[in-house]
């Protein structure tokens, strides 16, 4: 069947499956989160934690991997194809758990979408905006994410007076997928494109990229002791719990959740590098073709 999910006749999608927000029982839909990888398992180990009763529907876009260099047109296809694919597993709200499609495609596919969806950067600039004392702050992403501003503009609407400073890291992303986490060249790799980052005497340094969190005690080795590091997992989880009670859409399940985990090639790979992202092993990841959407 094909449904219009547009609210802007400018902006008209069609998509595969007829979607609305009043479901017989929205509460017990499952929801979405995708990530040009598995990168975006690091926001879904914190929804796990904090939202024990939620399903989760998972998309990683494997087989378009990495989004960090691609321009904000495409990213923005993208986005639209995986919500479209997520909105045909009946989800209820989605997770944008990719800094780089937050950055680039966020407010875009808010315009487009009658559901809560929710990015990653206002949640990781709200808890490094907590975290600062000296309000002088270090931003680490893609070079997609550091090129558009957001962490920037997201901070400053916080405060002004913040002083950010902004560093792509993109083979940070390579090392985390290659499972290269306590590794010697990774080690040195960090050391590189950390040292600008370490004359700035930032006090808060924000992992803006869900492929990061893996790396958190090499990155951590590098800057000392006096940087605080942020990941936006446990922010973000936050505002997914609130806008579910807010909406009324929170799961009243008492029953063990069931997840379901899809990415555009290579399923198998998941298996072997879930756990540093996940801490558990995913098995059953199941292949689609993400171009049909
Ligand atoms: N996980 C994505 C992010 O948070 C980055 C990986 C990529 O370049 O696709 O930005």
């Amino acid at each position: 069947m094909t449904s219009t999910l547009s609210i802007k006749k400018d902006l008209q999608i069609k998509t595969k499956s007829a979607y609305s927000i009043i479901d017989a029982n929205p509460i017990n839909r499952p929801i979405g989160v995708f990530d040009s990888g598995i990168g975006g398992l690091t926001v879904v180990k914190e929804i796990f934690r904090q939202l024990p009763h939620e399903e989760v529907v998972y998309f990683g876009d494997t087989g378009r991997f990495p989004y960090g260099i691609r321009s904000s047109e495409v990213i923005r296809r993208f986005a639209r194809q995986n919500i479209n694919f997520l909105l045909e597993q009946n989800v209820k709200m989605v997770v944008v758990a990719c800094n780089t499609a937050s950055a680039h495609a966020l407010d875009y596919v808010k315009q487009i979408y009658n559901i809560p969806i929710i990015g990653v950067i206002e949640p990781g600039a709200k808890a490094a905006s907590a975290a600062t004392s000296n309000k002088r702050i270090g931003v680490i992403g893609t070079e997609g994410t550091i090129a558009s501003g957001s962490y920037t503009r997201a901070l400053h609407k916080i405060n002004p007076r913040f002083k950010v400073f902004g560093m792509a890291c993109p083979l940070f992303v390579s090392l985390a997928e290659a499972g290269y986490i306590d590794k010697k060249a990774t080690y040195l790799i960090a050391e590189e494109y950390l040292a600008p980052l370490k004359k700035k005497d930032i006090d808060t340094l924000v992992l803006g990229c869900t492929h990061y969190p893996p790396l958190k005690k090499t990155i951590g080795k590098v800057m000392g002791r006096k940087v605080r590091l942020i990941d936006s997992a446990d922010e973000t989880a936050k505002a997914v719990k609130n806008t579910l009670s807010e909406m009324g859409l929170a799961s009243k399940r008492k029953s063990t959740p069931y997840h379901k985990y899809f990415v555009s090639d290579t399923p198998d790979r998941l298996e072997t590098i879930s756990k540093h992202f996940l801490d558990k092993v995913v098995k059953e990841a199941v292949k689609i073709d993400i171009t049909a959407y």
